[in-house]
């Protein structure tokens, strides 16, 4: 596990993340995406942000995105989604827990699918909370630990073992909703959900989407 602070270099699941994104986006993911940004505004930075999924559903209200992911082959990728985008998105090298960044100079935060992979989700919340000015909002869409206790059970032997290997350092059984409480959010509005919707709830099916203000 890399420790808080370092770089962040998973090569082999940049190069799976490209082949997977378009068929999350295929599967609805756009119309969560979508339905977490609405109403978004202001300065926002968007930390792990991928190849650039999320560029296309800022609303017009967003005067900049400054966009953080520290894995070279997504990063390029973000840069090229930067282009198409409606509001102005500037993609930057950076890690959760040492955000490029000023304190309180965000009206908003945006991560999504980004805190089951950080090192450690309470550096980076910790780091959010800072460079979000006071009142300003967190917007998440995360998966998260499963309240079934079977699920749960599967989560946490498959976070022992190979999953986050595999997953550039993803893990299945976080209790994310907690770890934003106990940074300094409120959470406003949450929904719980699987996604993918599968009759056979696979170990990364429940999501959490909502919006949490920095106390
Ligand atoms: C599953 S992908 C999600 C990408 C994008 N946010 C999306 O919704 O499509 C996880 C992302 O988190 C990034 N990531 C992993 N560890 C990180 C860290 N410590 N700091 C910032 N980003 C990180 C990865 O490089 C990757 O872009």
């Amino acid at each position: 596990m890399a420790k808080p602070g370092t770089a962040v270099e998973h090569p082999f699941f940049a190069r799976l993340w490209v082949r997977m994104a378009p068929s999350i986006e295929r599967q609805g993911a756009g119309e969560h995406r979508q339905r977490l940004l609405h109403g978004i505004s202001g300065r926002v930075v968007e930390v792990g942000a991928g190849t650039g999924s999320n560029f296309g559903h800022y609303p017009a209200g967003v005067t900049e995105v400054v966009a953080v992911e520290p894995e070279p082959r997504l990063r390029a990728l973000a840069a090229e989604a930067a282009r198409d985008a409606a509001v102005p998105v500037t993609v930057v090298d950076g890690v959760a827990d040492r955000l490029p960044a000023d304190d309180g100079s965000f009206d908003a935060a945006v991560v999504t699918l980004v805190l089951c992979s950080v090192p450690d989700q309470a550096a980076a919340l910790a780091e959010l909370r800072r460079v979000v000015r006071p009142g300003g909002r967190l917007y998440f869409w995360e998966h998260v630990r499963a309240e079934r206790r079977g699920l749960a059970r599967v989560q946490r032997l498959l976070d022992a073992t190979v999953w986050p290997r595999v997953g550039g350092g993803c893990h299945t059984a976080r209790d994310t909703m907690a770890a934003i409480a106990d940074a300094g959010f409120v959470v406003e509005r949450v929904e719980t959900f699987a996604f993918p919707d599968t009759r056979l709830p696979m170990p990364a099916s429940p999501h959490v989407l909502g919006v949490a203000v920095r106390s």
